[in-house]
């Protein structure tokens, strides 16, 4: 197979969150992405999590064929949809489900939140690793719980777990759930066997509940292997709740489908009265049809899809190293995101906006969005087409070499 992943789609006029909208004073807004002072240039947008590929060609005939059929009536998961999942899990990651324990929702972030809501009450506390995927920060706030970060440490230009603080902090009995990011998102860290298994049992001793967001665990760099978290042991297994979804790994986010694996018969008991309370039941008729086709046909364009983002990280690092060397890049394990460690430019996390999005017009994702601890950098997706990610760093370069803070 070879895809033209170096070919531009233009996406405006398809409601894209990455290319049409921008958030302002915490407000998602319908953006012109007009380049303030280049003219009717774009605005370059690397932040949200999708990628700028078509997705792989056997999931758009599948959806050409059911838009076809013209009847788009309520839709549930048949057995085929069922056993697509148990397979893709047994043969990906090796473990074997059943079909019992997997719950659809419209995706992980409003699962996260109705998990919250089946396992904590307001003034409990919630653990996350900071800096993590901020909507954990809203999930856990809009909920009434508190949020207790169990800190990065970030040594040598890597990241690792904290297992003293972890410790120390799962020890307060108010802390009810942990909220674990495997692969990690934004320090792109894939998690060994050793650290999860050392993160499970401290959660386990002191009957933290986890949830496992896995959602980047199919986009892994080469000499990284991804272990999910649940198949360590029957013990993780049965305390915790594992989110997958098809919509990193195949650029399916808009159609909203996801999985949500529960063992144990009382959590999943316990999720579905949530479900169940929110009206949720039935899903997406494109979710399931494309959810399909992409387990079942959409690897070898996920393999070439992998090595040209590769490809792409390869030559960033290369273009910082002789054109913007104060930007250090932390070596990424997986996932599409990019954490960019900017100390080195001597800017406030304000002034670093002004030259990235108002001067160089290229749209990141703030590290402090992150947490405190992400102030100091910027979050670049690189799965994009190479001509944008090569056009967004000479907008940089330009934009660091001209810049005098005001
Ligand atoms: C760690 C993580 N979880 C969840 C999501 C989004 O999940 P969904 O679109 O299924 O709500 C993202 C998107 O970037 C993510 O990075």
């Amino acid at each position: 197979m070879s895809l033209d992943l170096n070919k531009i789609h233009p996406r405006h006029g398809t409601n894209s969150v990455k290319w049409e909208f921008i958030w302002r004073d915490e407000i998602l807004e319908q953006g012109d992405h007009a380049h303030p002072s280049q003219g009717d240039q774009q605005i370059l947008p690397m932040w949200v999590a999708d990628m700028d590929f078509r997705c792989p060609e056997p999931v758009i005939e599948a959806l050409h064929e059911r838009v076809s059929h013209g009847l788009f009536g309520y839709s549930a998961p048949t057995d085929e949809y069922f056993s697509t999942i148990i397979d893709w899990t047994s043969s990906r990651y090796g473990w074997e489900i059943e079909k019992e324990w997997i719950k659809l929702t419209p995706g992980v972030v409003p699962a996260v939140h109705m998990l919250l809501q089946a396992f904590t009450s307001p003034g409990d506390k919630v653990l996350i690793q900071r800096p993590v995927y901020y909507p954990f920060s809203s999930a856990i706030e809009n909920n009434g719980c508190e949020i207790v970060s169990n800190t990065l440490i970030y040594e040598n230009g890597s990241y690792r777990m904290d297992f003293d603080d972890l410790a120390e902090k799962t020890a307060d009995p108010a802390v009810k759930v942990a909220i674990l990011c495997s692969p990690h998102n934004p320090v792109s860290r894939v998690w060994t066997y050793d650290e999860l298994k050392q993160f499970g049992e401290i959660c386990l001793a002191n009957n933290v509940l986890v949830i496992s967001d896995e959602i980047h665990c199919d986009l892994i760099f080469s000499g990284h292997q991804f272990v999910s978290f649940p198949t360590i042991s029957e013990e993780f297994a049965q305390k915790s709740i594992t989110c997958f979804a098809p919509s990193k790994t195949f650029n399916l986010a808009g159609l909203k489908n996801s999985n949500i694996i529960i063992p144990d018969p009382e959590i999943r008991e316990k999720f579905e009265e949530v479900l169940f309370r929110n009206g949720l039941w039935g899903t997406n008729s494109f979710g399931i049809v494309a959810t399909i086709a992409a387990y079942r046909e959409g690897v070898p364009w996920l393999n070439e899809v992998m090595a040209y983002i590769e490809a792409n990280y390869r030559f960033m690092k290369e273009y910082l190293a002789e054109h913007i060397p104060e930007i250090k890049l932390v070596e990424p394990e997986g996932t599409y995101l990019i954490w960019a460690d900017c100390r080195e430019l001597g800017l406030s996390p304000a002034e670093r906006k002004k030259l990235i999005l108002d001067v160089a017009g290229v749209y990141l994702d703030e590290g402090e969005m992150f947490g405190p601890e992400g102030e100091d950098f910027e979050r670049f997706n690189i799965a994009c087409p190479r001509p944008i990610l090569e056009m967004a760093l000479n907008r940089l370069k330009e934009a660091v070499r001209n810049y005098v803070p005001a």
